[in-house]
């Protein structure tokens, strides 16, 4: 056996091995240069996996084939194509961002401009730069500060070491199988809980499965403190079957999609500010459930109410009354959209698809 390789050398050179062999290579996004088509592919692996995207990622490309297709588009439009992968502000920086670029003309190619578009972050920049243009340019997201903190066991590293290292760690060719490599050695083998060590190439060298100690990195993140907002969800509904809904503002949590009105939990009952006559509606009560987001559990309270008196016009409402059927055809949240489904089979004993 040879002396081993740099630390440094010996990383990169494993991964562009190792993902010549057994990295992902069918990927819908891959074997294009096309930066459009690598864009959105990186918007939406922000936080959602490869399995979840890929059939979200087709639909999306058959609907908005090139960047004046999705700039042009209403942003209704490109949230439905959104809807059920949760994160709307990627769809709506998407949107603004493919204007921005129809409006300058060029798609911009170095990771600074690509990093002015909105919702591309530093490393979403990069892994454009290198998957569209070739550029030697570092990423750095969750995946891969697990896959360095782990191959030289680094017990509380900073950000701007890690990108320091990233950037040190870069080979000089082959920049597009070894990032691609250190996203599927993160995201197939180096994974948060249980990596696969004896199927990992980096092994020799690795200083945390030396030590015997992949579980302690990367070290405990800070817990993020995390706070709880209660809301009730007010389902009301016409003697002809029609919901009242709002479009939610923009910016804020499911903004631009439509949702059943809401209240603060803590607030007197119901009434929504509206001069509506109520009667409870006992029969269509849902159970509360929880929706996690990044920074709060949401605790949501369906409660159900039929409008007894005179269904007041538009126009005297903040929302729209809605039937069921047309608002399946709405940018819904997810949950939303479930529940939804469940009143449609309560009040119908069928689903309205
Ligand atoms: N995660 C982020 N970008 C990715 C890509 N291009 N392929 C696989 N996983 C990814
Ligand atoms: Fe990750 Fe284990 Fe490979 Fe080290 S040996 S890089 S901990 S999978």
């Amino acid at each position: 056996m040879n002396c081993p390789a740099l630390p440094s050398t010996f990383f990169a050179q494993t991964l562009v091995a190792w993902q010549g062999q057994h990295g992902r290579h069918e990927l819908p996004w891959q074997g294009t240069r096309e930066p459009y088509r690598i864009w959105v592919s990186e918007i939406m692996l922000q936080q959602t996996q490869v399995g979840t995207v890929i059939p979200f990622y087709q639909r999306f490309m058959t609907a908005f084939p090139e960047v004046i297709d999705l700039a042009r588009a209403d942003l209704e439009t490109v949230l439905g194509h959104w809807s059920g992968l949760g994160y709307y502000a990627r769809g709506r920086h998407l949107h603004r961002a493919a204007q921005k670029i129809v409006q300058q003309g060029f798609f911009p190619r170095s990771p600074e401009e690509l990093q002015k578009l909105p919702g591309v972050g530093r490393s979403t920049a990069a892994a454009i730069a290198v998957f569209a243009y070739g550029q030697r340019a570092a990423i750095l997201d969750g995946n891969v500060k697990r896959v360095l903190g782990r191959f030289f066991a680094l017990d509380t590293p900073e950000d701007a070491g890690l990108w320091a290292l990233a950037e040190s760690l870069l080979p000089d060719q082959d920049l597009e199988t070894y990032t691609q490599g250190l996203m599927d050695m993160g995201s197939l083998l180096c994974t948060r809980t249980r990596p696969r060590c004896a199927a990992c190439p980096l092994q020799t060298q690795c200083q945390a499965y030396l030590r015997g100690e992949t579980q302690r990195y990367p070290t405990a993140r800070r817990k993020t403190v995390r706070s709880e907002r209660h809301h009730r969800l007010l389902l009301l509904c016409t003697p002809d079957g029609r919901w009242l809904m709002e479009k939610r503002p923009i910016p804020g949590v499911w903004g631009g999609l439509w949702s059943f009105p809401m209240e603060v939990s803590d607030s007197r009952p119901a009434g929504h500010s509206l001069t509506l006559d109520l009667v409870p509606y006992p029969e269509l009560d849902l159970p509360p459930f929880i929706h996690r987001l990044t920074h709060f559990d949401w605790h949501l309270t369906p409660c159900a109410f039929k409008v007894s008196g005179a269904v007041p016009s538009p126009s005297d409402t903040p929302g729209h009354w809605k039937s069921l059927s047309d608002l399946m055809t709405h940018p819904l949240p997810t949950p939303i959209r479930q529940l939804l489904h469940t009143l449609s089979t309560k009040q119908t004993g069928h689903c309205v698809e």
